[in-house]
């Protein structure tokens, strides 16, 4: 298909002629049969939305064909309506559009829907099993179409991936507001998401999926290296110590999959397991796990030898975890590092897999009988659980890493509670990226050349370097950790070749590395040296973005890790410091329910306007978090608020006022 012809299709938007059926591609990686929720008159309900979007003269044709995917498939997707071209980040000129910020958010959406990006390309889902780019096809057809004829004068408002409609705004204001999956919060409970999501009303948009700002394994190698490697600082300070040591974990998917690389890169003995032969293979064959093992013999065998000769390797464990966390107990093996990345935010619909079955057993005790599948996963967990315990008895480091492990295994009545309430084991970002990253303000911050030009990438890196070295020269002791981390994972970034998709870098940076880079690059376009407009953004997983209480605010102790005002807040203040979208999430990460995420893009074009959103917009975005980790007596915040305070003078933070414990205590 020409340039031309891939215009019209997409100002075509929804066709007025029914295109062919599709047949169903099983060289794809489909979404798993989700769970029968709808009563009859609710599959009515599903069937009249969906048909909304079509002309009545289609209706008898495409009622039976819904109908049909609604019962074979658990959902409606449309599959008819995907289009037939490649959809892949094409340079921002080959799309049609009124205004620059609209091609640019279709270069982004186009990216998260890419066949070698996403993880369900034809259910529309971009990863973590669920995390949804839109609904279905007619949705993907019509934003697509809105964003081709929209003017800098008008905001597309997308709700759970419904395009509502383009209204009128003003130039400063944001292109697109995003929101996806806002429930009452009486109606955020697993089988809600099923069941509304069913009828076409709302859909789980995890993070950078829902949001157009996912950027491939990328992010996920550096967040993973960034955390695996402060680990392993916590449990030795010395380089030369850590070598050996053994890190044991799950899941070789989505984001879990980049667990061996990080493993490896931080010098350990890194085994993860992995009960999908699919997802092995992937991680194999790219080279993220070295060795596959599917006899527990060897595989102990080969753990002893690493260990003994001190091995940096990357080890994958074919098999069920609690078989091999079993028998590490049995072996009485020293353990130095333990964590789990299956998706528990997922437990009941394929995101962890009970011990005793193969996975397609599971997979088909899932689908038919749901009640005794939940009762294995429980069963699974507290044996899960136990080993950990005796595990760390023995001197394990283990941590929860953000998967809601220890979240459904206390659900599922395991011993992993104190007395208190709190949970025995911290979570990540509890004793590692909080206190070493969010609260001194360094979080995932990534940007996209939408030239689709790898020297426009190698250019911007170059620019990132430059900042990061020149910071790192007069700053505090604080931060220099953080900033060498970067500067090193910067400067190898073009040679160890991590883009897949767009032309998109991440690095973890505090709020004022973030402006001068964005302003570097800024002038870097407005001169040329930077073919086209690059897109900033971030994953939401960061200091200001999500309220997570077992996550990303898990290390907020004052109890307001319960509320979710942080998140809302920034949504709405980078909305009108001149985010280009902005995007507000239930779900993400650790489920339905459980968190509350949003996120930005902002398009750098070289121009004086560019220029003042970048430096109000990303103040903001970093300085929102900072000051409520602050006031949450989070000692490394209330330091990071008093240095801005002094380098800004119209920043005033309310500081909290510590009292003494004595006090306290002898008051109960
Ligand atoms: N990497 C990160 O930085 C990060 C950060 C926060 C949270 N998380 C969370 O980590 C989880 C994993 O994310 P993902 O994208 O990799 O999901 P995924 O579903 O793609 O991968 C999880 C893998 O675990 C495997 N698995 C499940 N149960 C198993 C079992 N009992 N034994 C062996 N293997 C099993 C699955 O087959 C799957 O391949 C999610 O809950 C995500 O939210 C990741």
């Amino acid at each position: 298909m020409d340039a031309n012809e891939f215009k019209k299709h997409i100002l075509a938007g929804i066709p007025n002629q029914l295109p062919d059926p599709k047949v169903y591609d099983q060289s794809l990686n489909h979404a798993p049969k989700r769970k029968a929720i709808l009563n009859a008159e609710e599959k009515k309900l599903a069937l009249r939305n969906a048909l909304r979007y079509f002309s009545p003269e289609h209706h008898a044709v495409l009622a039976t064909e819904f109908a049909e995917e609604l019962s074979v498939y658990g959902r409606i997707y449309m599959y008819r309506f995907r289009p037939d071209y490649k959809i892949y980040a094409r340079p921002i000129h080959e799309y049609p559009y009124q205004c620059i910020q609209a091609g640019a958010i279709m270069h982004m959406l186009s990216n998260n829907l890419d066949h070698a990006v996403a993880q369900h390309p034809a259910e529309l889902i971009t990863y973590g099993g669920n995390g949804a780019v839109f609904q279905n096809w007619a949705q993907y057809l019509l934003t697509m179409q809105y964003l081709a004829v929209m003017s800098d004068t008008q905001t597309l408002v997308l709700y759970s991936g419904h395009p509502l409609g383009l209204f009128p705004s003003h130039k400063d204001a944001p292109r697109v507001v995003v929101t996806n999956g806002m429930m009452i919060p009486n109606y955020s409970k697993p089988d809600d998401w099923e069941r509304f999501n069913a009828l076409g009303v709302t859909q789980y948009g995890q993070m950078t999926a829902g949001s157009f700002m996912y950027i491939g394994p990328q992010g996920i190698v550096h967040g993973t290296t960034i955390t695996v490697m402060n680990a392993a600082r916590k449990i030795s300070k010395n380089e030369e110590d850590r070598k050996g040591k053994l890190f044991v974990t799950c899941g070789l998917g989505g984001m879990s999959g980049a667990q061996p690389k990080a493993g490896k890169i931080a010098g350990l003995v890194a085994v993860v397991a992995e009960i999908n032969p699919k997802a092995t293979k992937t991680r194999h064959s790219q080279g993220w796990v070295d060795e596959v093992h599917s006899d527990l013999d060897l595989l102990i065998k080969r753990i002893k030898e690493a260990q003994t000769k001190k091995e940096a390797v990357s080890i994958a464990y074919q098999g069920n975890v609690v078989d091999l966390w079993e028998r590490l107990v049995a072996e009485k093996m020293k353990v130095d590092i333990g964590t789990d990345q299956s998706s528990l935010h997922n437990p009941w619909a394929g995101g962890y897999y009970p011990a005793g079955y193969t996975f397609e057993e599971s997979n088909k005790l899932m689908a038919e009988k749901p009640a005794e599948f939940g009762e294995a996963v429980r069963e699974t967990l507290r044996r899960h659980a136990k080993a950990i315990q005796t595990l760390s008895a023995q001197g394990m480091y283990f941590f929860d890493y953000g998967n809601a492990f220890l979240l459904e295994a206390s659900r599922a009545g395991a011993d992993i509670k104190n007395a208190n309430g709190t949970f025995k084991y911290p979570s990540y970002v509890q004793d590692i990226l909080g206190p070493m990253c969010f609260d001194y303000g360094f979080g995932p911050f990534r940007w996209v050349c939408t030239s689709g030009d790898p020297k426009d990438l190698a250019y911007t890196d170059a620019l990132a370097l430059e900042v990061l070295e020149d910071m790192y020269r007069t700053a505090p002791e604080e931060i220099k950790q953080q900033l060498s981390d970067n500067i090193l994972w910067i400067r190898d970034a073009m040679t160890n070749n991590l883009v897949v998709g767009s032309q998109a870098r991440i690095l973890y940076a505090d709020s004022e590395a973030r402006i001068r880079i964005a302003s570097a690059m800024n002038k870097a376009i407005a001169t040329g040296k930077v073919s086209a407009p690059v897109v900033l953004g971030r994953d939401h997983h960061d200091v200001s973005g999500t309220d997570s209480p077992y996550r990303e605010t898990s290390n907020i102790y004052d109890g307001s890790q319960f509320t979710a005002d942080m998140a809302v807040q920034n949504f709405v203040g980078d909305g009108f410091r001149g985010a280009t979208w902005i995007s507000l999430h239930n779900g993400g990460g650790v489920g339905w329910g459980e968190v509350i995420n949003g996120g930005f893009g902002m398009v750098l074009d070289g121009t004086e306007d560019s220029e003042r959103r970048l430096k109000s917009m990303l103040f903001w975005d970093v300085n929102n978090g900072i000051a409520r980790r602050s006031w949450a007596r989070n000692k490394e915040a209330m330091f990071t608020a008093e240095r801005e305070m002094k380098r800004t003078p119209n920043l005033r933070v309310t500081m909290p006022n510590i009292v003494e414990d004595k006090l306290l205590n002898d008051l109960f």
